[in-house]
């Protein structure tokens, strides 16, 4: 609805008739709207256009809810599928940070960036230090200053396209304001809510009986992952830019020039945040925070100090998925006591038993806590924890809340000792076994022996499998895989892409919870995942030891499937080469191998993923920097260097797509060698490998 002049009538000021008469009219172009993009695939009006009629529509029926018209068209249910979000892949990777806890961790930090940067102990170094915000990241591409799209973190190379979303936030300008505006830029930064909204938000979903949040972090991670972007438009989130990801040109210099930029920019950056010169300064931000937290209307859960010079940061570069250049100090873990209840078993997908303390509920840090893990029988012995007990729990960050120890004084006379069972709670009741350490001793982890025939390993098989930084398939969460089991659909991963094949005898869309439209978008997800990266291929299979970077290092190092198979059946035979390579690969040692080793060793494991191969496309892996003059060799440094450090050479390398190996191997493809190289520089002369100095690596690579 328009005034006179062309503006539209802001929701609160329309009277009851021109709500009808908006109603109307919006529910007849929704609906030709519809039909232009399904059934003639032919769109007049861009996404966010049409989302923003939708949220029009959806705002004036929640103020005259007797107005809705019976066609409505937030009530044709399916008319725009819930396609789930699409994936958007960022530009640059959005990574994490690393961890300081102690005075000692903020002093090592310093010293190892002045030890990288080669700087005398006397040089400045400035840092920007800020709170570390406590929600969720996500990534925002402006194209000529205009908000093209919004994109949260995902697993860091690709995240869930929230656009129609972030397009409500009033913290992110639509169009970037001032001058120096770059024709392309990323701008990264986290997504809050405020510690009084989310209780305000709690106090209005519980009254309307419908989900209540944890925390405010998870409320705006919610709240932003809404399929209809009205309701992330109803809920208040606030946005501090602190971080960019492409950029086609930089409009400073420094970290704290960006942050200036950012703001003039349009966007709201984290106030507190302040330049320091020395580890003194930086403890004494972390210690101002500490005591201002309690009274900041948003969670933080640290503070963050990162190297101001940009050249700097671009130097000193990456370890594995964390930059060198910044670290995040965090708080000490937050306490609370409570009683245990009970002492339960879970069995993990390595098929460990792991002993979880049942607690009376109890807030730790503005989390209701109800479990905390015991570890192992050692632990629960170390505590000497019974049922009963009253016990300290401490709960930080992310992690699972432990159980600290026990306050002996409260003991109840008939507090239970806890019994560590000696078969497994599955089934099968399958003996429990105690891992051998390396040394040959007993190690502190019981397993139970089934394996692969015990329904609780292969349940966590499974979970695993589709969880978010694995297959990732929308709509096969814990719940579903768990009735799948039970009713023996799906038992191994291969099950789930014949699932709708079996479909015509299953009637999935006949059970509970389950309609036509959930079960025809559940085999979209699953068909959308029949192609899949080589890395979260090899992360899904679930071998211990083998985390999202063990994955990814594996894929870089192999390049495709049949490069990585072929070599991991062949350490299963124990083949010496086959093992030498792998080996030669960065970041990938003895367990890891071992690991690798043991999977394929397995009939059952061999016989899994070949079917299960069968089904999907696995796709090759990307080398970083194809056109670097490295790209794709490997590369081994030994004796010393002058120019730079070890690691920035070994940083440099990588940066170029050239993997970084620790040993010569007749694969090795080049040897830099500083002086005082030794046996490593004899083997690449037996093998006859290319060997460079400094000086002319530098001229390869191009830097100098
Ligand atoms: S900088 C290369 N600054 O913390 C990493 N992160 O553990 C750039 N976070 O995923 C991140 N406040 O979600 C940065 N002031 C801040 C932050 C911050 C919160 C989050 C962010 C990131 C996580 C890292």
């Amino acid at each position: 609805m328009k005034t006179k002049a062309g503006h539209t009538i802001a929701v609160e000021d329309l009277t009851q008739a021109q709500a009808k008469a908006e109603l109307k009219r919006l529910a007849q172009e929704i609906a030709e709207h519809d039909e232009r993009y399904y059934q003639h695939d032919a769109p007049t009006v861009s996404d966010a256009d049409y989302d923003a009629l939708r949220i029009r529509n959806n705002e004036i029926e929640a103020r005259f809810p007797a107005l809705v018209r019976p066609d409505s068209p937030s009530a044709r249910v399916g008319a725009k599928p819930a396609r789930g979000f699409a994936k958007l892949r960022h530009a640059v990777p959005m990574l994490s940070l690393d961890n300081a806890f102690s005075e000692q961790d903020v002093t090592d930090f310093v010293d190892r960036i002045r030890r990288f940067l080669r700087l005398a102990a006397d040089e400045p170094i400035a840092f920007t230090a800020e709170p570390k915000i406590d929600g969720l990241s996500l990534s925002l591409r402006y194209q000529d200053g205009e908000l093209v799209s919004g994109a949260t973190r995902g697993d860091g190379l690709e995240g869930e396209d929230v656009t129609a979303n972030v397009k409500t936030l009033e913290d992110i300008p639509k169009q970037l304001e001032g001058r120096r505006v770059p024709a392309r830029c990323d701008i990264r930064g986290e997504v809050y809510m405020t510690k009084s909204a989310f209780l305000k938000l709690n106090e209005r979903q519980k009254a309307a009986d419908k989900q209540v949040f944890a925390n405010p972090r998870n409320s705006a991670a919610g709240s932003l992952r809404q399929l209809d972007p009205s309701i992330t438009a109803s809920r208040p989130l606030g946005f501090f830019a602190y971080a960019w990801g492409e950029m086609s040109e930089l409009p400073a210099e420094t970290q704290s020039g960006m942050l200036d930029w950012f703001a003039r920019a349009g966007f709201k950056t984290n106030p507190l945040m302040k330049r320091c010169g020395s580890v003194e300064e930086l403890l004494a931000f972390h210690h101002e925070i500490e005591l201002k937290r309690g009274a900041l209307d948003y969670d933080i859960d640290g503070v963050v100090y990162k190297v101001d010079r940009l050249d700097w940061q671009e130097r000193l570069g990456f370890v594995s998925r964390t930059p060198r250049w910044a670290v995040a100090h965090k708080f000490p873990a937050e306490k609370a006591t409570t009683v245990v209840r009970d002492i339960e078993i879970q069995v993990g997908r390595t098929g460990a038993l792991t002993p979880v303390a049942k607690l009376e509920p109890v807030t730790v840090g503005g989390v209701v806590v109800q479990n905390a893990t015991l570890h192992n029988a050692d632990e629960i012995a170390r505590l000497d924890v019974r049922i009963g007990d009253t016990v300290t729990v401490q709960r930080a960050g992310d992690v699972i809340p432990q159980v600290l120890g026990v306050i002996e004084e409260k003991r109840p006379h008939d507090a239970k000792p806890f019994h560590f069972p000696t078969k497994c709670p599955c089934s099968l009741h399958t003996p429990v076994v105690r891992d051998v350490t390396a040394t040959g001793e007993e190690g502190a982890v019981a397993r139970c022996s089934g394996e692969f025939a015990c329904p609780h390993q292969r349940m966590e098989h499974l979970r695993h499998f589709v969880s978010r930084r694995a297959f990732d398939i929308e709509g096969l969460g814990e719940k579903q895989i768990a009735l799948f089991y039970e009713n023996e659909w799906v038992t191994e991963p291969a099950d789930i892409f014949t699932l709708e094949a079996r479909n015509n005898k299953i009637k999935l869309e006949e059970y509970e919870g389950f309609g036509e439209t959930s079960v025809r978008n559940l085999f979209n997800a699953i068909d959308a995942r029949r192609e899949i990266s080589l890395e979260r291929f090899i992360y899904a299979l679930g071998i211990r030891h083998v985390g999202e970077t063990t994955a990814q290092a594996l894929a870089r190092g192999y390049g495709t499937w049949d490069a990585f198979h072929d070599a991991a059946r062949a350490v299963a035979t124990g083949d010496a080469d086959a093992r030498t390579d792998m080996d030669a690969l960065d970041q990938i040692g003895d367990t890891v191998i071992d690991s690798i080793a043991a999977y394929f060793g397995e009939r059952h494991n061999v016989k899994k993923v070949e079917q299960l191969a069968a089904h999907v496309t696995i796709l090759d892996a990307e080398r970083p920097r194809a056109d670097s003059a490295v790209a794709g060799k490997t590369v081994v440094f030994t004796g010393s260097l002058e120019k730079m450090t070890r690691d920035e050479a070994k940083a440099m390398a990588e940066r170029l797509g050239a993997k970084v190996a620790g040993s010569v191997s007749k694969k090795t493809d080049i040897v830099v060698a500083g002086p005082g190289a030794g046996s490593k520089l004899a083997k690449a002369k037996e093998f006859g490998v290319e060997v460079l100095d400094e000086d002319e690596w530098l001229r390869r690579v191009g830097t100098r």
